[in-house]
């Protein structure tokens, strides 16, 4: 009854096979290996496009690296105040891109408005005083689990594209974000306007492995130097490769963001019918939202189960969590099953 987070297990069964296959035999060091280039070339050929990729092993340096090649020292990104690289990265991409500075803005369920973004910009000081804004990063899906639709994105792009700004996603979940959409990759990044995408494979079957992607190429110039210079570039490359290679053979990364998702569903509409219980925000990915009372929480937690009690400081207009009561996050992940389900929602009974 581990529904902490979709990192709380280990790879999926084809991913393990993957990187057990690759490990045979001598191949190039620092990513010139058959499976890292195979690897790139499905993404390639998966977005449609030419692209600039580097793979990397965990999302906070992905999310660093993909912001300092976009943002100068003395520049800003834009992202919700609630963000994973605001509140979750202990300031790696600040520290990443030698100074650089986030600049939160609110949204009900961790999405910026177009018209939010629009206005922050507009009253934004242009002086030589303040950092300019150089980019915008956005996280599909947010840190409430909902996702933004392809018109918000377009929107979003369009304000921050006008103001001069790229737009980087964060996709630490682009995999259940993707089929709750049920658009194509392209459909929800680069035609819609997103320059770079931090491609999330880890919490989604991988055992440590995300992809950058620069949409144009001319905006990867620096990457290869600093991800090296960040102590990111693996020497046995054919680690990440592999791992993507099972990730994304067979769309064995859509089946399981499919079951993560549908089981989420599942657990949604279970702890919704809980006596007292609703849900703070939808279930729209891999993630659930549910205001608990307390008392369930502490049942829940003297039966075994783990997770974590969540923010309200973005939650719908509106939505009051009384004192009795508690905000509480449950992720499901490719490996959640139907039993997990079941005993977690029985333990809520008592
Ligand atoms: C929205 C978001 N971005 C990025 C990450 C990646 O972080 P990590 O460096 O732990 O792989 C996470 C993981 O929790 C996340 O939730």
């Amino acid at each position: 009854m581990n529904f902490a987070s979709d990192n709380i297990v280990g790879a999926s069964r084809p991913v393990l096979d993957a990187l057990v296959a690759a490990n045979e035999g001598a191949e190039g060091a620092y990513g010139t290996d058959r499976a890292t280039k195979a690897a790139i070339e499905r993404l390639g050929a998966l977005f449609e496009r030419d692209c600039a990729i580097q793979l990397v092993a965990t999302g906070t340096a992905a999310n660093a690296l993909a912001l300092s090649a976009l943002v100068p020292p003395y520049g800003a990104a834009l992202c919700h105040v609630e963000a994973h690289v605001m509140e979750d990265e202990c300031g790696a991409p600040e520290f990443f891109a030698g100074g650089m500075k986030l600049l939160g803005l609110p949204g009900a369920g961790g999405k910026i408005a177009p018209r939010t973004l629009a206005d922050y910009l507009a009253a934004l000081p242009r002086h030589e005083k303040q950092m300019p804004p150089r980019a915008l990063t956005l996280s599909q899906a947010t840190e409430y689990g909902l996702v933004y639709t392809p018109s918000e994105i377009a929107a979003l792009c369009e304000v921050a594209h006008e103001a001069g700004l790229k737009v980087h996603m964060d996709g630490a979940r682009f995999a259940n974000a993707l089929v709750s959409l049920n658009v194509t990759p392209a459909e929800m990044t680069w035609k819609l306007g997103i320059d770079v995408l931090t491609f999330g494979a880890t919490k989604n079957g991988c055992l440590a492995a995300e992809a950058v992607i620069f949409f144009d190429p001319a905006l990867a110039e620096a990457m290869p130097y600093l991800r090296k210079r960040s102590g990111h570039t693996l020497s046995k490359g054919r680690l990440l490769g592999a791992q993507l290679e099972g990730y994304l053979g067979n769309d064995h990364w859509l089946d399981n963001a499919r079951h993560a998702n549908a089981m989420a569903a599942r657990l949604a509409e279970g702890v919704a019918a809980l006596p007292g219980a609703r849900l703070a925000v939808p279930r729209e990915a891999n993630e659930v939202f549910p205001v608990l009372p307390r008392e369930t929480v502490e049942r829940l937690r003297a039966a075994g189960a783990v997770f974590h009690p969540w923010s309200e400081r973005s939650l719908p207009e509106g939505e009051r969590i009384a004192p009795h009561e508690m905000l509480v996050r449950l992720v499901a992940s490719f490996a959640t099953t139907e039993a997990q389900i079941e005993a977690f929602l029985q333990a809520a009974k008592g």
